[in-house]
């Protein structure tokens, strides 16, 4: 079997990364307040500067970057080299408000589509692959990111993006790709449409599926990975850091992402005080970026909840799949519940499909959450089957999760599609 080879500081003893991080991370920071007076003003008020980073532990001086910040800088004002150095712009729509805008120089492009490369290696990419890209192309980081990473490796790309699902069933048919990079919850939409159309979702040239840009377990991986015949792996990443490929899964281990830790720290606080959490115990994920030039980032509050592990695969230490962000988290009638704790109960039940989402309303003083999940298709609601697997589920979430919740069973296609990122929560709370 042909492969591509490692890079060495993927294998690297951790005392040589160790001491390549503090020399990158020493450089980022003079850079930054040197070159963006957004950062210089945060580190004047926090009265700390460069000179003070000695060792790694001494970036936990140094103020946190929120979504925030980059809102208040709308929209180039935190960029530490002037636009007309930026060969491209890409900006996250968020919820709410102003997106946020992240420049890239040539340099950051480059970097990129090489950790994008080393992350397609890692899943498991080999010489002569082809790869059907079905995140969004445009101003959202995981087209433009998963293509040039895919054709840096010397892939054939297939730059489809997001939607138009029977035609990218279609060209799964006719070119045959033996990679699909895609959000996992579209990715099931895309089986569902091969069954429709007759085909047997196993039987299609697919070996791999790189899934991202949004939270999904370990059951939800069992359950794609056994309806399409394929490996599952996890890509990870955000537009604020650089896009995909900050941390990808690596094929023989499929043991959470591995951080690509010489581009970027990884940091775990608690979310309440902000204090830094040793290796191993849950908190919200902090990134700073190591080698960027137009928006370097320091000590950037992801809002992910995980824990930092031991390097397995690579020297590189491995982030646990996250399964929620601080942002999604529902509080109901005092129970703090994840979409993510939902999926795992949903799985569980072979008469409902992994389509679901999460709806919160208020019934008088009190939050209410109804579950949407649809049956397996062809399945009636009112159906013994289904009703059975509706009273389960909602026995199982009072059991496991300790919260109430009405299930609103739906026929296939009753739960919203996304071509991209799933809504699994919908508020209604205050509407
Ligand atoms: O979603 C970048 C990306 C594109 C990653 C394609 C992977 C594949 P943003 O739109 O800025 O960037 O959203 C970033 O998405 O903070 C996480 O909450 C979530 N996210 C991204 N990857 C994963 C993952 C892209 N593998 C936000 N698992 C992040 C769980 C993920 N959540």
């Amino acid at each position: 079997m042909k492969t591509f080879p490692l890079e060495p500081i993927e294998k690297a003893p951790i005392a040589e990364l160790r001491a390549l991080q503090l020399k990158r991370l020493q450089a980022t920071l003079r850079h930054a307040y040197a070159n963006s007076p957004v950062y210089k003003a945060k580190f004047d008020k926090a009265g700390v500067h460069p000179d003070q980073c000695e060792t790694l532990q001494d970036l936990a001086k140094f103020p946190f970057t929120t979504k925030l910040d980059l809102r208040d800088s709308y929209p180039f004002g935190m960029f530490a080299v002037p636009r007309e150095q930026c060969v491209r712009i890409h900006a996250s729509s968020g919820t709410t408000g102003k997106p946020t805008v992240v420049g890239y120089t040539q340099n950051d492009v480059d970097m990129w589509a090489s950790m994008v490369a080393r992350s397609l290696r890692a899943a498991g990419a080999q010489p002569g692959d082809m790869v059907h890209v079905s995140y969004g192309y445009g101003l959202f980081t995981g087209g433009l990111g998963a293509h040039y990473g895919a054709e840096k490796l010397g892939l054939t790309v297939v730059p489809f993006g997001g939607g138009q699902t029977e035609r990218q069933v279609q060209l799964i048919m006719d070119f045959k790709p033996s990679i699909i990079m895609v959000t996992p919850s579209y990715m099931l939409a895309i089986a569902d449409e091969l069954e429709k159309q007759g085909i047997d979702p196993r039987s299609t040239s697919l070996r791999i599926g790189v899934f991202g840009a949004e939270p999904w377990t370990n059951d939800m991986r069992r359950a794609i990975e056994a309806r399409m015949n394929i490996k599952a792996v996890d890509i990870y990443g955000l537009s604020e850091v650089i896009g995909p490929g900050v941390a990808n899964e690596c094929l023989e281990t499929q043991d959470g992402p591995t951080i690509w830790e010489d581009h970027f720290y990884p940091e775990i606080i608690d979310p309440e005080t902000g204090a830094v959490l040793p290796d191993g115990e849950m908190g919200e994920l902090v990134f700073t970026s190591l080698t960027k030039e137009a928006l370097p980032i320091i000590r950037y509050r992801t809002r992910d909840l995980t824990r930092l592990l031991p390097g397995t695969a690579r020297s590189m230490r491995r982030m646990e799949k996250i399964t929620g962000r601080s942002d999604d988290m529902m509080i109901v009638r005092g129970v703090n519940v994840f979409p993510s704790q939902i999926e795992e109960l949903i799985l569980k039940q072979s008469a409902l499909a992994p389509h679901y989402q999460c709806i919160l309303s208020r019934e008088g003083p009190l939050d209410s959450l109804t579950v949407a999940v649809e049956t397996q298709p062809g399945m009636a609601i009112d159906s013994p089957a289904a009703q059975a697997a509706s009273a389960a589920l909602a026995h199982d979430i009072k059991t496991f999760i300790g919260s109430s919740a009405r299930i609103d069973l739906r026929s296939e296609g009753g739960v919203e599609r996304s071509v991209g990122k799933a809504k699994r929560v919908l508020d209604l709370r205050g509407k």
